[in-house]
């Protein structure tokens, strides 16, 4: 098959690059670029977007599915208070398997519609319920990695674990999706550390070890959170390093929502881990929880991605969330001089080719990547003729001001994902 279109994609954070013409996909991946069709490759299918500019599609390491229709609501509180007036009464409501089962199909339209293809989500503390979504994604031809969360203390009672039941639905949820599941991947995911016994923990690091997952969680958030953990660990020098007592640091495994407030000692071990760290700047905006210095964490060696963290924030559509990044690190260079605001290009590599290396090879258009885009249309009818854009222009008003009618389509490894995969 040839896609048809102007090309725009990011190799590198440094490079932007973009190509018009036919794409050549093979077997769901990308297989060159021509300026025409080579003979030998004639009858093969073409999709025509004409003028249209078409994007790797979004990944998103850091968003809470239950979350979603809790969006926009209760950012009059902070972390801890926020958790415990708004989104703990939501998660429970996913006790109840048909309310989760619609509920969660109303987030995976949503997220379809904005772009996203690919993403590492947490579920609630409910085995079936997060069966339900995994099921949901495996069908929808979406990929991406969910896991169950555990949360066994400091937790109201109505959304709180015992130990064992919690580690012995984890492991069989990691075993069915093992078993049953094609395009979903179980992640570990242990809630945060104050939700977390150690006894938890530990179980869940072993779990992570002998299946060898990949772990999810949050980090280094909000200030009353880590004087939390502080109190609950006075004997561990970091936050960090609590997860990485209990072997939640996995190499190159290891998801960690906004570290926001890292000592150096912390970025040390992070950069050794290589641990992905998400950026989720509105999310940190709307908790009122700090700025991550993402430019002088890229300039360490950290490896941060942009990502939502529905519904800390307030909507899933990736593309707002690379303009809050820029708009943000724009304000925090007023008072860092010498940290560089993040580039529109820089943003869209961290949503794309960056956090793409979790699913292989994805987030870009170079050969052999697995060919995930977006078709963009932002051109106005009335105007035809007599107004255009330019490629990059047109990326630009997308991403602070597309949204999904600007989307004309939308592809996951290859495959055309259209409205009709809700009706499978
Ligand atoms: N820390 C622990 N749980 C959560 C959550 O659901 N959202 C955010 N933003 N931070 C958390
Ligand atoms: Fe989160």
């Amino acid at each position: 098959m040839f896609i048809k279109g102007t090309f725009l994609y990011t190799p590198s954070i440094t490079e932007l690059t973009v190509e018009q013409g036919y794409l050549h996909i093979k077997e769901g991946k990308t297989d060159g670029f021509y300026e025409e069709i080579p003979q030998a490759l004639t009858g093969e299918e073409v999709r025509d977007y004409g003028d249209a500019v078409i994007i790797p599609a979004f990944n998103d390491l850091h968003i809470h599915a239950p979350q979603y229709i809790n969006r926009g609501v209760g950012f009059d509180r902070e972390l801890m208070p926020w958790l415990e007036t708004y989104t703990f009464p939501v998660e429970a409501k996913y006790r109840d398997i048909e309310f989760a089962a619609k509920a969660y199909q109303i987030f995976l339209r949503r997220l379809w519609a904005c772009g996203t293809m690919r993403f590492s989500a947490f579920a609630t503390m409910h085995a079936p319920g997060t069966w339900e979504l995994m099921r949901q994604v495996e069908r929808s031809g979406m990929r991406a990695y969910i896991g169950k969360v555990n949360m066994d203390r400091n937790s109201p009672e109505y959304l709180c674990e015992e130990t064992e039941r919690s580690l012995a639905e984890t492991e069989e949820l990691i075993c069915r999706s093992e078993e049953e599941l094609k395009h979903v991947k179980y992640i570990i995911t242990p809630r945060f550390v104050p939700a977390t016994s150690e006894k938890l923990m530990a179980g869940l690091g072993e779990l992570a070890e002998k299946y060898d997952l990949p772990v999810q969680s949050h980090l280094s958030e909000n200030k009353s959170e880590i004087a939390f953990v502080k109190e609950l660990h006075p004997d561990i020098p970091t936050y960090t390093e609590v997860y990485n007592a209990f072997g939640l640091l996995r190499k190159e495994k290891t998801i960690m929502a906004h570290a926001i407030h890292l000592s150096d000692r912390e970025k040390e071990l992070l950069k050794e881990k290589q641990a992905t760290l998400c950026h989720c700047a509105q999310s940190n905006a709307d908790l009122s929880s700090g700025v991550m210095p993402v430019r002088r964490n890229l300039e360490f060696g950290l490896d941060c991605v942009i990502a939502s963290d529905v519904a800390g924030s307030h909507t899933p559509a990736m593309n707002r969330h690379l303009a809050m990044c820029i708009e943000v690190s724009k304000l925090h260079a007023l008072n860092h001089p010498q940290e560089r605001p993040l580039q529109l290009a820089e943003a869209l590599y961290l949503a794309t080719k960056k956090p793409g290396r979790f699913f292989g090879k994805v987030g870009s258009f170079e050969k052999g990547y697995e060919f995930d885009a977006l078709v963009i249309d932002m051109a106005e009818p009335e105007l035809s003729g007599t107004f255009s854009r330019t490629p990059f222009e047109t990326l630009e008003q997308f991403i602070y001001d597309g949204d999904d009618r600007n989307i004309k389509a939308r592809y996951c490894a290859g495959e055309l994902l259209d409205e009709e995969i809700w009706e499978k």
